[in-house]
């Protein structure tokens, strides 16, 4: 398929980190989808310096496979088909390794193959590059789409059939037999790309998981007790002043919202309606909260909000309060990304999450919350002290959405996240060759792999750097650490191929 411009609207990776939230981190999510599409897209023809116009150079390959719908049920024998995408500019044929990036819950596009980390190692170790979307997600859905019944095999185990299946495709198409495979992915499919490797270790050499939350959790208490740490890290701009205050500010939120001073509220920060209740007082801090958590999460990778920029609102010489400060904070978040007024209706969440409404572009809200539902928890609450925002951000509120959406009792959860941790391993999978990469600023680093489980399973921390910031290309500005993490990545990758050259070369490190 030849290239076209209008990419610069799709989506690239999808490592966003599956965050609940509410209305504003959806917003922010999705900004940054297309930001990283735009960036990805200015990477792409800066590095192959294509000239204007030059809209037929053929590079990615675009195509679907028909799967079963249930890997684990023959005798059903409905299909959907799953959308694929192939570069083969750089690949050594016919010995050269293939590498996998892996999709999740958002669209992927053709730059999954044309710009990123994993596609600068691939043009250094002359690999096929693959990547494969997610079932239920992009172009990747069944023609019932997304109704209850339909979404019944929306699971990472099918995902990771979907992966096998895609495997033997890929390998009958090139007639590959003995070329290595690697399989990358972050966020959610950094916890794919590592259970790939665990659970079919014949199929794949070696895994990059980048800040892959592979401990699921109902209770994500942690993820806000790292915002807390970050929003005081002054290593990115952060202080303990700026914690305290924003702390501070929230209080006076929540004494505002106790004493039924609620039209102060709305009229302060710009709520698009009335507060009617504790649900929608819920969603407002949940949205003012987002600002923060959304500025963690993608520290440095969103203009106009990242910590620094937060932390200097807030610390301003002269700002009569705390609660100001998150007046200003918000107003600022409003400006950034052109909004007149903040959602804060629980029931238009309800009504967004409930609607099957195929999103083939973007980010796959209702599917995702599905799978948190019955696979991850996730859930990020502020009920701990540690937790700088409003207790109202409850577990009951966020894990009131599976009844009441799919119909998925409540105890059923928490049965399924510690299913999940059983079928895989939690935080010390036993598996091998497999490259767990994260950031101390990223909150969701607490659920993944930081320490060194064996020889060959090799933990990176990088100090200073958010969600998934190793895997977008690499920059002249990468902050120190994260080039000497490459640099770590890239040795422990190329010490894991076996680059054929007529003779097998294996790693010390990793065999
Ligand atoms: C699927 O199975 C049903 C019976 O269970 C049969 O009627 C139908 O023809 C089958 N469809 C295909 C495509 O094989
Ligand atoms: C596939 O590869 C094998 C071994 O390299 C070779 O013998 C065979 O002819 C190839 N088949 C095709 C269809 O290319
Ligand atoms: C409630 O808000 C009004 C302004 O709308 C203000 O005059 C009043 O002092 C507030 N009450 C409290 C208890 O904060
Ligand atoms: C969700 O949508 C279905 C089908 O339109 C409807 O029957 C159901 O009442 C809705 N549920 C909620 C919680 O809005
Ligand atoms: C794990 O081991 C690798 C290579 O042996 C090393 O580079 C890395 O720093 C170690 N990680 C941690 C968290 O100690
Ligand atoms: C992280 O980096 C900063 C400077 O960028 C340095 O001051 C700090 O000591 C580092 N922390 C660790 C744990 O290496």
């Amino acid at each position: 398929m030849s290239l076209s411009w209008l990419p610069l609207f799709l989506v690239l990776l999808s490592l966003l980190g599956g965050t609940q939230g509410a209305w504003n981190l959806r917003q922010i999510r999705n900004k940054l989808h297309r930001q990283q599409q735009a960036e990805s897209f200015k990477s792409f023809y800066t590095r192959f310096g294509l000239p204007r116009g030059a809209l037929s150079y053929t590079t990615a390959l675009e195509g679907y496979l028909t799967q079963p719908l249930d890997h684990f049920n023959r005798r059903n024998n409905a299909t959907y088909r799953q959308r694929y995408w192939i570069n083969e500019a750089f690949w050594q044929r016919p010995g050269g390794p293939v590498f996998l990036y892996i999709g999740g819950e958002g669209s992927l596009s053709e730059f999954s193959v044309l710009s990123g980390e994993h596609v600068e190692m691939a043009q250094k170790h002359q690999a096929l590059l693959v990547s494969l979307e997610h079932r239920y997600y992009g172009a990747s859905i069944n023609e019932d789409g997304l109704t209850l019944e339909a979404i019944r095999f929306l699971s990472s185990q099918q995902a990771l059939a979907d992966l096998a299946s895609f495997h033997l495709f890929i390998s009958q198409k090139y007639n590959l037999t003995r070329n290595t495979w690697i399989c990358f992915g972050g966020s959610y499919p950094g916890s794919l790309s590592a259970w790939f490797r665990l659970k079919f270790p014949h199929l794949v050499y070696a895994a990059v998981a980048s800040s892959a939350p592979v401990r699921a959790k109902l209770d994500f208490t942690d993820y806000n007790k790292v915002v807390g740490h970050s929003l005081s890290d002054p290593v990115i701009g952060g202080s303990a002043k700026c914690l305290d205050l924003i702390r501070r500010g929230f209080q006076r939120v929540d004494s505002l919202l106790k004493l039924g001073n609620v039209t102060q509220l709305e009229k302060d920060f710009f709520s698009c309606e009335a507060l009617r209740g504790p649900d929608d007082f819920s969603e407002f801090v949940s949205n003012l909260a987002d600002i923060f958590m959304g500025a963690v999460q993608y520290n440095g990778e969103i203009k106009g909000n990242d910590v620094q920029g937060l932390c200097q609102i807030m610390t301003t010489e002269g700002m009569k309060s705390a609660y100001e400060g998150l007046k200003k904070v918000n107003k600022a978040y409003m400006e950034a990304t052109a909004l007149k007024c903040v959602e804060n209706s629980y029931q238009k969440s309800v009504e967004d999450l409930n609607s099957t409404k195929i999103n083939p572009v973007g980010v796959g809200e209702r599917q995702w919350y599905y799978q948190t539902c019955t696979e991850f928890g996730y859930y990020q609450t502020c009920e701990d002290s540690s937790c700088p925002f409003s207790p109202l951000i409850t577990l009951s509120s966020q894990l009131a959405l599976c009844p009441r959406i799919f119909q998925i009792p409540l105890e059923s959860v928490q049965k399924s996240v510690q299913f999940t941790n059983e079928f895989y391993g939690s935080n010390h999978p036993k598996s091998s060759r497999i490259i767990f990469v994260n950031g101390d600023i990223d909150p969701w680093h607490a659920l993944s792999v930081l320490k060194n489980q064996s020889h060959s399973e090799v933990a990176i921390f990088i100090n200073g750097t958010a969600h998934c910031a190793n895997m977008s290309p690499s920059r002249p500005n990468d902050p120190p650490s994260l080039q000497k993490a490459r640099e770590v990545r890239m040795q422990i990758v190329e010490s894991s191929l076996i680059v054929y050259t007529g003779t097998l070369k294996h790693s010390n490190l990793l065999n």
